[in-house]
C-alpha cells in the first residue's frame, strides 16, 4: 500500500537481497518525507520555540505549533491544549501516574497483557500510594473477557483503568468506547495506551471518551524520542506538573512561580523540535492514505499471513488473525535462534523474546516467542518469503 520506494531503509541490499522488515510493532520505518522534515529543521531553522522574535525562532514556533494542530486533528481532540508532547508513550503514561495520587483503599486496574510501559507506572503508583493494583486477567492466549473487568469494577473502589488500545502481542483491538462506559459508570478514569494502534486504527478520543491517551511517534512512521499525551482539558487542568522548568512558567520570583497555561505547563525545557515537527510530517503521510484504508490493508495481509503460518507443523500461534501482529513459537526450537536464522538467510527481521510483556509470559510459563508485525509497506510477496523460510526452519532444524 505505501510505496516501498518512500522508505529508504528498504532500498538497501544485504547479500544482494533487500531487507524484509517485519518488526513494525517495535519500530516503524520512516518515509523520506519525514526524514526530509527533520533535516529541514536542523538545516533551515534550528532554533527555539516561543521565545524569540527572529526569523529562525518564528519558523520553529510556526512549525511546532502546526504539528500540535495536526496531532489534535489526528486524534479528534477538542483543543490543541489537550496535546502534551513527551519523549514517548512511556513518558506520557508516567506523566499521569507520577502526577496523580490514590487513596489507600482505591485501586488501579491494568490488563494481563500490557507491555511494561503500561504496567510499571501503575505498579509504582500503587506502591507509592499504598493503593491496590488489580489485574484484569486474560487467558493463556491473551483473550480478555469484558465481564471480568465489569466484575472488578463492581467489587472494588477503582480510581483508574489503564489499557492498551491494540495489543503488541496479539494485535487485538479493545472496544474502548464500551470499556469507557463501564469505567466511567464505576466513577473511574480511563487511560488508553495507543502505542500500537496509532498507525493503523482510527483514534477519535471524543468518541472513545477516554480521559488520557498516550502514543509514540516511532511506531507511526515518525522520529524516535517523541510521543504525546492527550488529556481531557478539565483533567489536565487539575493535574499537578510532573516536571518544571523553562516553558512551564510565565514568571518566577526567587521563591515562587506563576505557572503557564496548558499545554506549556507540562512541557518543561527545550523540546525535541525536530522530532515533533517530524511527527507532524508522519501524521500528514498517514492522513494521505487514511487509517480506514490502512486498517483494511493490514487486516487483509494479516489474514493471509495468519492462514499460511497456522498451517505449518509445530507452530503455536496466538492472536487476532487480522491484527497484523503474529506471535508464535516453533516447538523444539529457540525463538532467538530462529530469528537469527531468518535474518541471516533472507534478511527477514522479526522480534524474538517476551516482547516487553514479560508478566504475561511469566504468569503462563510460556516459552519466548517470535513475532511478525506488519506495516502498510509490507506485501504478500514478503509474507510468502517469510513463510517459506519458517517452513525451512521447521524442516531442517526441528
Ligand atoms: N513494546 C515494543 C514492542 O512491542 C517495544 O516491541
Amino acid at each position: 500500500m505505501f510505496p516501498q520506494s518512500d522508505f529508504p531503509a528498504l532500498s538497501q541490499k544485504f547479500k544482494n537481497k533487500p531487507p524484509i522488515y517485519l518488526d513494525n510493532a517495535c519500530m516503524s520505518l520512516k518515509p523520506q518525507q519525514v526524514i526530509n522534515k527533520v533535516i529541514e529543521y536542523y538545516s533551515q531553522y534550528p532554533s527555539c520555540h516561543g521565545r524569540t522574535t527572529h526569523k529562525f525562532g518564528l519558523r520553529t514556533t510556526e512549525e511546532f505549533d502546526a504539528a500540535r494542530i495536526k496531532a489534535k486533528k489526528f486524534l479528534n481532540a477538542k483543543s490543541p491544549a489537550e496535546i502534551i508532547f513527551t519523549k514517548n508513550a512511556t513518558e506520557a503514561l508516567n506523566l499521569v501516574s507520577q502526577s496523580i495520587t490514590l487513596e489507600a483503599e482505591e485501586s488501579v486496574i491494568t490488563s494481563g497483557l500490557e507491555h511494561n510501559s503500561n504496567l510499571l507506572p501503575w505498579q509504582e503508583l500503587a506502591k507509592r500510594t499504598k493503593a491496590y493494583h488489580l489485574i484484569w486477567e486474560c487467558d493463556e492466549k491473551g483473550n480478555l473477557d469484558l465481564n471480568i473487568l465489569s466484575d472488578l469494577l463492581k467489587r472494588h473502589k477503582v480510581k483508574l483503568v489503564s489499557l492498551f488500545h491494540k495489543s503488541n502481542l496479539t494485535g487485538a483491538v479493545l472496544p474502548v468506547k464500551e470499556i469507557s462506559e463501564l469505567v466511567h459508570n464505576a466513577g473511574a478514569w480511563l487511560v488508553v495506551d495507543a502505542a500500537q494502534s496509532a498507525l493503523s486504527v482510527n483514534i477519535d478520543v471524543q468518541e472513545m471518551n477516554c480521559d488520557f491517551l498516550a502514543l509514540s511517534s516511532h511506531k507511526m512512521l515518525g522520529p524516535t524520542g517523541v510521543g504525546l499525551l492527550y488529556g481531557k482539558l478539565n483533567f489536565l487542568e487539575r493535574l499537578p506538573s510532573f516536571l518544571v522548568g523553562g516553558e512551564t512558567v510565565i514568571d518566577t520570583e526567587y521563591h515562587s512561580m506563576t505557572k503557564a497555561n496548558l499545554p506549556d505547563r507540562f512541557e518543561a525545557g527545550l523540546q525535541n523540535y525536530a522530532g515533533v515537527i517530524g511527527m507532524g510530517a508522519a501524521i500528514d503521510y498517514i492522513e494521505k492514505y487514511g487509517r480506514e484504508k490502512i486498517n483494511s490493508y493490514i487486516k487483509n495481509i494479516s489474514r493471509k499471513a495468519f492462514e499460511k503460518l497456522s498451517k505449518i507443523d509445530k507452530i503455536s500461534l496466538i492472536g487476532d488473525p487480522e491484527g497484523g501482529i503474529l506471535t508464535f513459537s516453533i516447538r523444539g526450537m529457540s525463538s532467538q535462534e530462529a530469528a537469527r536464522f531468518l535474518d541471516e538467510s533472507e534478511n527477514i527481521m522479526v522480534r524474538a523474546g517476551k516482547m516487553c510483556v514479560h508478566s504475561f509470559f511469566n504468569h503462563f510459563k510460556h516459552p519466548e516467542m517470535l513475532r511478525i508485525s506488519l506495516a502498510p509497506y509490507n506485501n504478500e510477496a514478503e509474507i510468502n518469503i517469510a513463510n517459506s523460510a519458517i517452513e525451512k526452519i521447521v524442516k531442517f532444524f526441528v
